[in-house]
């Protein structure tokens, strides 16, 4: 089994190589062979590999059904890789997660959903809520020392100590969101895995939710894998930039780099969709086409059938992620210098 390693703190937390995942999603046995179909698979996430340092923070972006819950998912360990994995801390993160040092690292590493309603139990206390994973873990026994420590939770999120006595409905979706911050806090993790934290808020709440995420990793010095559907949202909290595309990174770049020169024409379409965002004076084009097919993905370079700079070349062979210019792109046209 492998233990901890004691790395230098400067080498990356988080290291995710080559992860893939695929699902089943074939007929059931019995219709399968009557109707001689054979297995069929999807390919929801497809040799994604990232890095994300301590302290620091990674967005994912990309249109729905990219795979972006899934790698969120594999990553705290509730899917199996088909393929790949992550090192945490050192760590064979999916070793650990099947062994006894399970526990340990599900202690480190917390997610936070889109839906906070949804994610709490709303028959619970939110004190109920906040105290399950300091019982779960044996963090504290003594009632009147978990008591304190919800209260403590409940104020580093903004909200009142007295919260604790009310119930998940009593709450604004915005309230809602940092109990359930407060929750994933309660173990005090290093990583926080955040799956569309405010998609589900008004955009006036978006920002006070976002402010209080930010406050918590300079004040902890919190890693977050960051998911997000909204640009400017992206950029508010980022440090680099994963653009994904039919399960795979299409282009990873820092921060300032991918907003002020995006490589990747699909990078280059999201930005172009958003008003005010890319260079000034230029006209929002709204995003082009529609995500093909999951089941039956096109040829070579996925993005090809809604790309301006597609040629032979391109449906033919998938372009694999290179490093060009400190920036890492899956593109034959910006690889051969043609955009
Ligand atoms: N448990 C599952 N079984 C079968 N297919 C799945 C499962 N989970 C996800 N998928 C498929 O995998 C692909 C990626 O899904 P995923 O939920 O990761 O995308 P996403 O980028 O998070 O999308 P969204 O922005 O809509 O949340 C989709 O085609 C989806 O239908
Ligand atoms: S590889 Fe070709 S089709 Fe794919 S994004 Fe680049 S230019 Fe467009
Ligand atoms: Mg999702």
């Amino acid at each position: 089994m492998n233990a901890a390693v004691n790395t230098v703190n400067t080498a990356p937390l988080v290291v995710a190589h080559d992860l893939a995942k695929t699902f089943d999603v074939s007929a059931p046995w019995l219709n399968r062979v009557l109707e001689r179909k054979p297995r069929t698979l999807l390919h929801a996430v497809d040799g994604v590999s990232f890095e994300i340092e301590r302290g620091r923070t990674l967005a994912l972006v990309g249109e729905s059904g990219c795979g972006k819950s899934t790698v969120a998912r594999l990553l705290v360990g509730l899917y199996e890789p088909t393929r790949g994995g992550m090192r945490f801390d050192g760590q064979d993160a999916q070793a650990a997660y099947v062994s006894r040092e399970g526990r340990q690292l599900r202690r480190r590493i917390q997610m936070i959903f889109q839906d906070p309603y949804a994610s709490l139990n709303p028959r619970w206390l939110v004190e109920q809520i906040i105290a399950e994973p300091l019982r779960e873990h044996a963090i504290l026994q003594d009632k009147d020392a978990i008591r304190e420590r919800v209260g403590e939770l409940l104020r580093s999120v903004g909200l009142s100590a007295l919260d604790m006595a009310k119930y998940p409905h009593q709450f604004s979706g915005g309230q809602r969101q940092r109990i359930s911050i407060a929750r994933a806090l309660a173990t005090a993790p290093e990583f926080l895995v955040c799956d569309e934290p405010t998609s589900a808020l008004d955009v006036s709440v978006q920002a006070q939710v976002l402010n209080i995420m930010k406050d918590l990793q300079r004040e902890r010095g919190l890693t977050y894998l960051f998911i997000s559907h909204n640009l400017a949202v992206v950029r508010h909290v980022s440090d680099q930039v994963g653009v994904m595309y039919l399960g795979r990174l299409v282009e990873l770049a820092d921060k300032a780099e991918l907003f002020a020169r995006p490589r990747h024409p699909y990078t280059r379409m999201l930005l172009d969709a958003i008003p005010q965002m890319h260079a000034v004076g230029r006209a929002r084009t709204p995003v082009q086409g529609e995500v093909p097919n999951p089941l039956n993905p096109p040829t070579g370079c996925a993005f090809h059938p809604r790309c301006p700079h597609a040629n032979a070349r391109c449906s033919a062979e998938r372009p694999v992620l290179t490093s060009i210019g400190g920036v890492r792109v899956a593109c034959h046209a910006v690889e051969e210098g043609r955009i």
